[in-house]
């Protein structure tokens, strides 16, 4: 019965036969461009372990996030590297701080340009790890504290969205309940819900120099094997008050994707994380594949498992190619 009457490179036999009949479409309005920032002025510095990355300074990201609007992008994701590190980051929610000083920056030049920070300890803390130690363990609920802390100042200074990504107990119940009582309804959550302790992560803990001085994460961020846990993270994390889960690293974890898009119903967001975005940057420079081609296969395979957001350092490229 099937053949010949059904053939389905019928449907594939020209380019807008196949663009007629595409599943999915990878969108600029759905990526998120990761941006750095640290101390100084007037800065503009490549990032050795992260080809085409810059550390920029609170007065010369103004330009870089003008650039990333006039692409389209909706939203930047800033991380921030502080002069000085201590036991329990305090740089992280202060003031002047590096990151509060670029979000209101940005927010003056660029309004409509979302900002959505990072909330973690690791580039603040001195032995680098994303709470703080007591005993030599990272305690959860002191840590939620700070957490709470870090999000409230980033709100003040004016951020859209707050992305906690240290994976304690509870956090998200603590930043939303600190952004109620403060009168921040409408700023947002995007939770890192599922985050793996990934190998991943390897070029941008050289770029923010937050690699942990003694162990390892795998007391907090999950366990690689484990996917059902990963659903219970998520469900978690949605109760407690987020608006939006993610699911970190994107590649080694296209299932966690899917079965959360199977599950919930709220926005979910994959980050296509250094390592990832290094492992083809560097097969491209090799002369091994090439690099556009990939790059688009790559966030197609993220976009068809389900989710709805990207974030990637690929922003940039693909805007550039799709508008
Ligand atoms: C901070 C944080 C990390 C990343 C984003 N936020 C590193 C880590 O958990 O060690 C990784 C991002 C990337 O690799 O692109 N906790």
């Amino acid at each position: 019965m099937a053949f010949p009457k059904i053939r389905l490179r019928r449907l594939r036999s020209n380019a807008s036969m196949r663009r007629l009949v595409r599943e999915t479409t990878l969108n600029v309005d759905n990526l998120v461009y990761p941006l750095f920032v640290r101390e100084g002025e007037n800065l503009k510095e490549p990032i050795k372990s992260m080809t085409g990355c810059f550390h920029f300074s609170p007065d010369t990201i103004v330009a870089e996030a003008a650039e990333v609007a006039a692409l389209g992008i909706p939203a930047v994701l800033l991380f921030g590297l502080p002069d000085k590190k201590d036991e329990i980051g305090s740089q992280a929610w202060a003031e002047d701080g590096v990151v509060q000083r670029s979000i209101k920056e940005i927010k003056k030049a660029v309004p409509d340009l979302l900002v959505i920070t990072d909330v973690c300890l690791c580039a603040y803390t001195s032995h680098g790890h994303c709470g703080v130690i007591k005993d030599n363990k990272v305690d959860n609920d002191a840590t939620c504290e700070l957490l709470a802390k870090i999000a409230l100042s980033h709100a003040q200074a004016g951020a859209d969205i707050v992305a906690p990504s240290d994976m304690m107990d509870g956090r998200v119940k603590y930043i939303r309940e600190a952004l109620e009582q403060n009168g921040f309804h409408n700023v947002a959550i995007m939770s890192y819900a599922a985050k793996f302790a990934s190998a991943f992560y390897g070029p941008f803990r050289d770029a923010v120099d937050s690699a942990p001085a003694f162990g390892d994460r795998k007391t907090y961020q999950m366990d690689l094997a484990n996917a059902r846990q990963a659903l219970a993270e998520i469900a978690l994390d949605i109760e407690e008050g987020a608006d939006i889960v993610m699911v970190k690293p994107a590649l080694a974890y296209l299932d966690i994707i899917y079965r959360a898009r199977q599950r919930f119903d709220c926005p979910i967001a994959a980050y296509n994380v250094s390592g990832e975005y290094m492992m083809l940057n560097s097969a491209a420079e090799a002369g091994l594949l090439d690099k556009q081609a990939a790059t688009m296969e790559m966030l197609y395979s993220i976009k068809r498992a389900g989710a709805d957001i990207i974030i990637t350092y690929f922003a940039k490229d693909v805007a550039r190619k799709t508008t």
